[in-house]
């Protein structure tokens, strides 16, 4: 398939996992890039690797989400570069979870200021772009926390954060051919999962009905939907991706 043929995406955090299955599927499918992460090696990598391998366009940036001024640069340098913005992926993210009564202040802020302003940040900057081209597709990667998780606080209000951000966006948007949806992952082999504490890492696996951990393309897959043209009509949805963890308590 050729969906992304002309099409030009912005993607963050795509240094590694869920961002960069995002970013090789879509250039898989005929998208030039604008890749943005903090780290600057691993998007350099990805960057030169996807160029690689699909013969994309392929520009990697060093971005802090948190940071509205290089987000700014950051949409502006890809305008320059390309002409235009047809998708945005707000990926990039980070946890630090504790318990409420332990959570520090700078945990909170930490994993708000990337999972939710970055989110903010970056929509902002693409939507006036999108809203005069007529054209737009806002993807964000929220979390099955959203909906609450024991020992998450900052990361389950920032995820939720995210709903209600993208789905305002997506009534803002209606009008002017600019779509806003929001992928919910369930547990996904990525750096991020790894690193997670292994006792609850596997607590939380034996729960999902699908008896496995996601594949990040499947993620992509699904990223690759809703950030096309053909999903003109699907907005303001929350696609739980999560084998089925999301549904709620089974008697297995
Ligand atoms: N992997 C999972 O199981 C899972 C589950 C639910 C939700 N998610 C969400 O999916 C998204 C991707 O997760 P992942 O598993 O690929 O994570 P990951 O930690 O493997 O990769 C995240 C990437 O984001 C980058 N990043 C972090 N902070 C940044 C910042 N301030 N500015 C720019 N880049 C930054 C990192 O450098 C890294 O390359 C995140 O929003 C995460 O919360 C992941």
């Amino acid at each position: 398939m050729n969906r992304y043929t002309g099409r030009v995406a912005m993607i963050t955090g795509a240094g590694q996992g869920l961002g960069r299955a995002i970013a090789e599927r879509l250039a898989a499918e005929g998208a030039s890039l604008a890749l943005g992460d903090r780290n600057a090696v691993a998007v350099k990598e990805v960057a030169a690797a996807i160029a690689d391998s699909t013969g994309a366009a392929v520009v990697p940036s060093t971005v802090d989400v948190a940071d509205a001024a290089a987000v700014r640069t950051w949409f502006e340098s890809t305008l320059d570069t390309f002409g235009q913005v047809d998708v945005l992926v707000n990926n990039a993210g980070v946890f630090r979870d504790s318990r409420l009564e332990f959570m520090t202040d700078d945990d909170w802020t930490a994993v708000v200021d990337v999972n939710l302003r970055g989110a903010f940040h970056c929509g902002r900057a693409v939507f006036g772009h999108m809203k005069q081209r007529g054209y737009g597709r806002i993807l964000s990667l929220s979390s099955m926390s959203w909906r609450g998780n024991f020992g998450q606080v900052n990361y389950a209000a920032a995820k939720a954060g995210v709903v209600g951000l993208a789905r305002t966006i997506a009534l803002e948007g209606a009008g002017h051919g600019v779509t806003s949806n929001v992928i919910a992952p369930g547990l996904i082999d990525t750096p991020m999962l790894a690193s997670m504490d292994a006792r609850a890492r596997d607590k939380l696996t034996g729960r999902v009905p699908a008896r496995r951990i996601g594949r990040p393309a499947e993620i992509a897959a699904a990223a690759a939907y809703l950030c096309a043209e053909e999903a003109a009509f699907v907005t303001g949805v929350v696609l739980d991706v999560d084998g089925g963890i999301g549904i709620g308590s089974s008697l297995r």
